[in-house]
């Protein structure tokens, strides 16, 4: 079955490939303090608990990306990345939107996140696709300070 999504600014949403995993890794370490090695991404890419998400344009170069962990009837967002060149241009909801409709075809009927209380542009976009906070973690993101920030986890009904 061929899986895709439209996305805006002529992009369109597919699964991620084990090819991929250098540039997600790049991605993800523009939005994050703490980055992740390159053998992690090509270890979810190679494992259909994990799917990834990739938004990108006809020559297949990658804006962003969703990675999602399912685990029975419940899923999970592990992370959402979008290049900071192509933000605010709502890639990050199609990629969030796309996460939506695949899950439809799995048993899973839940989907959790974690965001720190600092990120207003994630918590913002979440809010906007359904998403509710649900409880909160304390020092759980560090920060380059050495301070750390508190985690909204959020949760949201999938269909
Ligand atoms: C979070 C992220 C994935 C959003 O991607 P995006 O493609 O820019 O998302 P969208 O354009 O769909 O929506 C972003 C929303 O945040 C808003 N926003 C952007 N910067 C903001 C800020 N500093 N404060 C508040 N809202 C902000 C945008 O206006 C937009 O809302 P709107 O559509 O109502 O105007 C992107 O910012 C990113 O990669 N951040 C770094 C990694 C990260 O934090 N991931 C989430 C971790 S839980």
């Amino acid at each position: 079955m061929i899986k895709l999504w439209m996305a805006p600014a002529g992009l369109h949403i597919e699964p991620g490939r084990i090819a991929d995993a250098k540039e997600l890794a790049r991605i993800h370490a523009q939005g994050f303090y703490r980055g992740w090695p390159v053998g992690e991404f090509e270890s979810f890419l190679a494992d259909d608990s994990t799917p990834v998400y990739v938004a990108c344009d006809p020559k297949r170069r990658i804006a962003g990306f969703a990675l999602i962990r399912i685990a029975a009837d419940e899923s999970e967002l592990l992370t959402i990345a979008v290049d900071p060149k192509w933000r605010g241009k709502k890639i990050g909801q199609a990629l969030l939107k796309a996460t939506f409709a695949d899950l439809l075809t799995t048993p899973a009927r839940k989907m959790f996140l974690e965001v720190s209380e600092e990120n207003a542009a994630a918590i913002k976009l979440y809010g906007r696709e359904g998403f509710a906070t649900i409880s909160s973690r304390k020092g759980y993101y560090p920060k380059a300070d050495g301070s750390a920030a508190t985690a909204l986890v959020m949760a949201r009904d999938l269909g």
